[in-house]
């Protein structure tokens, strides 16, 4: 018996992770499938194999993800179970051998297990190895789907994809010649995430709100996606990448895409993808020159976050203490469709900021006369929808009343509606979601190939000017850590009336 969130039980399968022994699998994608295993939805034949070059037995990898599970959970209960299904297998990146002797591991756990020869293959490593272990995946015959109805094979490409378009053009061209397209999970967690999925729900699903949503109503849009912490153990990472790399091309595009879609006709993966290939084709290029008229960049320096003291970003460990990359960045963005003819999009990112906070709020344009002109002391507060995504997953509407009593005056008031109310069923956490649909084969919430080239266009002239423009220190503003970023961000709206 399946657990009604699962309309199908998934293929049993072996998933097997490239990477094990790093921080995304021992935080997200072990507590992750253990908490899949604790709600039913994992299949009942499913095997986990880690890899990675760490020497390091079978046991002792069960004993270090137990150990990390309890840095990420309470719930620990019938953990010694579901480790009997993990195995460790030392891998070598580059080396083709190493991928021979790992297939014939695959085959024997097939065998004993009876998982079909149905795989995933998650690269939970650094960028530059995707490549080579496509490759060498590929080449020991790891990537090829068998015929006859059994034995799929899958490969789950973290973020970043590319570190610009020509470098995730190379990487596709490198994946593509050993899986196909419907093989390949790009995954981006925060499509995964509940309210995100909602989005086209709440757009598609309600009457009233689509009449309105262009810019004959709309002001303006502002997508935000703050983080409180600041650049932890990934400095390696993050000095190359940057907020834009890190979070714009990705994040900040599928958020803008889902806001600002065509309804698709059917819910279905090709004509989801479609629609927002559409809005990413119809993004107003922004040329070198007028980069800065349109963004403006920041980097964290000391403060205090939730009552901490905190470093600055140029003094973290492994931080260049002249560093300087961007950890905030805002953007005016515009679509030049029927649609969203010159409505701004303001997207904001940026870590060290005074909470975490993902949200989306659609600013209606202002009434066009107020007949209480003369009557009250102030004008009229324009309605705003708000998505909020995190950390409260709800839905508020703010609108004017008349403020009891005699005189006139006018007060804005809220309705709110929380996403979790009324229900009491199973929530997926993002990575559940987006392993489970791997398992089931279904891509909706994954990248495609024609969504990265069109989204690293786009950005592309913003990152190269940022990077190598001859004012580059000028135009880093430095904000104190736990604030909402530098104050020039407010002047992107000012500089629009
Ligand atoms: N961590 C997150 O929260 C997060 C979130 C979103 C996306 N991602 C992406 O997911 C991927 C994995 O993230 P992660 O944080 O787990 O990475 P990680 O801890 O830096 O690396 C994963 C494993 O890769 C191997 N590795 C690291 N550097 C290497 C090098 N220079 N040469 C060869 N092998 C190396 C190491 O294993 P061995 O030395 O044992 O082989 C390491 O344990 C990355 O692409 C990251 O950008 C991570």
């Amino acid at each position: 018996m399946f657990p009604r969130f699962l309309d199908v039980p998934p293929d049993p399968c072996i998933i097997i992770i490239l990477g094990a022994s790093g921080d995304l699998t021992s935080r997200k994608l072990i507590p992750e499938l253990f908490s899949l295993h604790r709600k039913g939805g994992l299949p009942e034949r499913f095997q986990i194999v880690g890899c990675a070059r760490s020497p390091m037995t079978t046991e002792q990898f069960r004993t270090a993800l137990a150990d990390s599970l309890h840095n990420v959970t309470d719930e620990t209960q019938g953990w010694e179970q579901f480790s009997t299904r993990i195995h460790y297998r030392e891998l070598i990146y580059d080396s083709g051998e190493s991928y021979t002797e790992l297939a014939g591991f695959l085959q024997e756990l097939d065998a004993d297990h009876r998982t079909e020869g149905n795989r995933i293959f998650y690269l939970a490593l650094p960028m530059f190895l995707y490549g080579t272990t496509a490759q060498l995946l590929g080449e020991a015959g790891l990537s090829s789907q068998k015929s006859g109805g059994t034995g799929w094979s899958r490969i789950v490409v973290e973020k970043p994809y590319g570190s610009d378009r020509a470098s995730a053009a190379e990487l596709d061209t490198t994946i593509h010649r050993y899986f196909d397209e419907k093989q390949i999970f790009r995954i981006d967690h925060y499509l995964a995430k509940e309210t995100v999925q909602n989005l086209l729900m709440f757009r598609f699903a309600n009457a009233i709100f689509e009449p309105l949503w262009n810019r004959n109503y709309i002001d303006h849009v502002d997508i935000i996606a703050c983080e409180s912490l600041g650049v932890e153990k990934r400095a390696g990472y993050y000095e190359k990448s940057g907020v834009f790399r890190d979070m714009f091309q990705n994040h900040m595009m599928q958020l803008l895409a889902l806001t600002a879609m065509e309804p698709p006709n059917r819910f279905e993966t090709d004509p989801v993808h479609d629609e927002k290939v559409k809005v990413f084709r119809s993004l107003r290029p922004i040329s070198e020159d007028g980069v800065f008229e349109n963004v403006v960049l920041g980097q964290y320096g000391p403060g205090m976050v939730n009552g901490k003291k905190v470093r600055g970003y140029r003094d973290e460990d492994g931080v260049d203490p002249q560093s300087l990359t961007p950890t905030y960045g805002s953007m005016r963005v515009f679509i030049d469709n029927w649609r969203w003819k010159d409505v701004p999009f303001y997207l904001t990112s940026g870590k060290r900021l005074a909470s975490k906070l993902t949200r989306i709020s659609i600013r209606f344009k202002d009434v066009p006369v107020s007949m209480f002109g003369g009557v009250l002391e102030e004008g009229i507060t324009a309605n705003v929808l708000t998505l909020g995504i995190h950390p409260e997953e709800r839905i508020t509407l703010k609108f004017q009343t008349k403020n009891p009593g005699s005189k006139v005056c006018l007060r804005s008031v809220t309705m709110d509606f929380n996403y979790l109310q009324g229900y009491a069923g199973t929530v997926l956490a993002a990575y559940e979601k987006a392993l489970l649909d791997c398992m089931h084969g279904d891509r909706m919430l994954f990248w495609h190939s024609e969504g990265i080239d069109l989204t690293w266009e786009f950005i592309e002239p913003v990152i190269n000017q940022c990077e190598m423009c001859s004012d580059r220190v000028e135009r880093l503003k430095p904000y104190e850590a736990g604030s909402w970023g530098p104050a020039e961000a407010a002047e992107l709206k000012s500089r629009m009336g």
